[in-house]
């Protein structure tokens, strides 16, 4: 069993929109492993962010990962333009419609990582299917919509579920929203190991992003890799 690093995905969604594209520049600079891009549409979720133009535009800004997370349904007729625009894996969730597994093999298709999302009141059993047609479960821990809200801790226990579920695949987990250099902790003991941050990155500035990044990967850290198959 191998031990995985912790990745910090630094959400933009709490960036400053006026200046994007330096934002991106400066959590990359800053330590952020992937860039994560929550897409929605007013419709999946009650907000509003922005399409494979915006991604596009900020491809030539970084190397980094771009983790795209669509909140939006329907979902297929937009995927080859987020891949076209640079992302480097998709995100869909599972409560966006009933072809999930369409989704994913469309994802695939494209040649980008395929990941599928869980909202924090749907059962983890929802993803057990699709296991071997992902690269990453992105567990909810707060309704989606908005960045800044709080941690739902009941949501450690589908994270858990999860690695238990994924065995030995090479599928990463990874959990999304309020998490901060505290909340972290229980989500990488629970099994997570991509760890996305909006509010607690970017909420004091680009002078303080390395050292949140740093604050969040030292929690990821310090929970050692406790989960019951954290490889
Ligand atoms: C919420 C988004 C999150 C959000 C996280 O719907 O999917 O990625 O940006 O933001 P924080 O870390 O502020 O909860
Ligand atoms: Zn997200």
């Amino acid at each position: 069993m191998t031990t995985r690093p912790p990745l910090i995905a630094p959400s933009i969604l709490s960036a400053d929109f006026s200046r994007l594209g330096e934002e991106t520049r400066a959590v990359a600079a800053a330590g952020g492993d992937w860039i994560h891009l929550d897409v929605m549409d007013g419709h999946f979720v009650p907000n509003i962010t922005f399409g494979p133009p915006v991604v596009k535009a900020l491809r030539p800004h970084t190397d980094r990962f771009f983790d795209v997370h669509l909140m939006i349904a329907p979902a297929d007729p937009y995927l080859a333009a987020f891949a076209e625009a640079g992302a480097d894996g998709i995100s869909v969730h599972v409560e966006a419609g009933p072809h999930i597994h369409r989704s994913l093999q469309t994802i695939r298709a494209l040649g980008k990582r395929a990941g599928v999302a869980l909202n924090p009141g749907t059962p983890a059993a929802m993803v057990e299917p699709l296991l071997d047609m992902v690269d990453l479960v992105l567990v909810m821990t707060v309704n989606p919509g908005f960045g800044g809200q709080s941690f739902l801790p009941g949501a450690l226990e589908t994270v858990s579920r999860v690695r238990t579920m994924i065995a030995e695949r090479d599928i990463r987990i990874q959990v999304d929203g309020g998490i901060d250099p505290r909340t972290v902790e229980a989500a990488a003991r629970a099994g997570a190991d991509v760890f996305v941050a909006g509010n607690a990155v970017f909420k004091d500035g680009p002078a303080a992003y390395a050292e949140r990044i740093a604050a969040i990967r030292a929690g990821a850290q310090a929970a050692g890799g406790a989960g019951p198959l954290a490889c």
